[in-house]
């Protein structure tokens, strides 16, 4: 059997995440593969308590190295509960944020080096890679307009100002032009049809590269 597919989807507050990874959920379901989507920070029990303190309590200041080393916790947990046992047995993994949050979050926004980010990586993920990163890209003004509707209490990086939606915005680019063949990027301030109809067609041909594979 073939170990299952790792796709991640990425992209400042606003970016319509949630809706797309949705539809991209939706979409493998009907093409009969076999699975499961889930987010970062959290995703087992551990990583949930852990994204409650990364994100919610703000109340609680954090060093921006501290904030790194548990996102690299509640990863390994991750990759050790469910990650790793679903690809190994030919379930296809959606993840909401994966590793190139932390190289635009911890990396451009807080500034922290991105060796010492490279350093943690090759630890925790020992290799693996996404096989397809979707950047749903959106410039910080509309992801500003977008979020200031909602109702929710701002979390820890909403609290953050432009300057830093910027940075993490760029840092996101500066991946993607680092690694062309497996991060897409789509305009994601597009029509809502058309950022779904972009999606589509890259995982087509994900699915189309599977089916020859078997
Ligand atoms: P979200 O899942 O609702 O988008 O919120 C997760 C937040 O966590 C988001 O603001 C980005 C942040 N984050 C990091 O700073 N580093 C990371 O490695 C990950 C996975 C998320």
């Amino acid at each position: 059997m073939h170990r299952g597919r790792l796709i991640t989807v990425e992209g400042i507050d606003g970016s319509g995440k949630t809706t797309h990874i949705d539809h991209i959920h939706t979409y493998l379901e009907q093409q009969n593969i076999s699975v499961i989507r889930t987010r970062e920070p959290g995703g087992t029990e551990m990583g949930e308590a852990l994204r409650d303190i990364l994100i919610r309590r703000v109340d609680l200041a954090m060093h921006a190295e501290t904030e790194l080393l548990l996102m690299f916790s509640a990863r390994m947990e991750h990759l050790q509960k469910r990650i790793r046992p679903a690809m190994e047995s030919g379930t296809w993994v959606v993840i909401d944020r994966f590793i190139d949050a932390t190289y635009a979050y911890q990396g451009g926004g807080r500034g922290v080096s991105m060796d010492r980010i490279r350093l943690l990586e090759n630890w925790v993920l020992n290799g693996l890679e996404p096989d397809l990163t979707i950047l749903l890209d959106l410039p910080v003004e509309i992801s500003l307009a977008r979020t200031k509707a909602r109702e929710q209490a701002r979390d820890r990086f909403e609290l953050q100002d432009r300057e830093f939606k910027h940075t993490v915005r760029e840092a996101y680019l500066e991946r993607a032009r680092q690694n062309p063949d497996r991060i897409r990027i789509v305009d994601a301030s597009a029509e809502i049809d058309k950022v779904k109809q972009e999606i589509w067609k890259t995982l087509d041909m994900l699915v189309e590269k599977e089916h020859d594979r078997i």
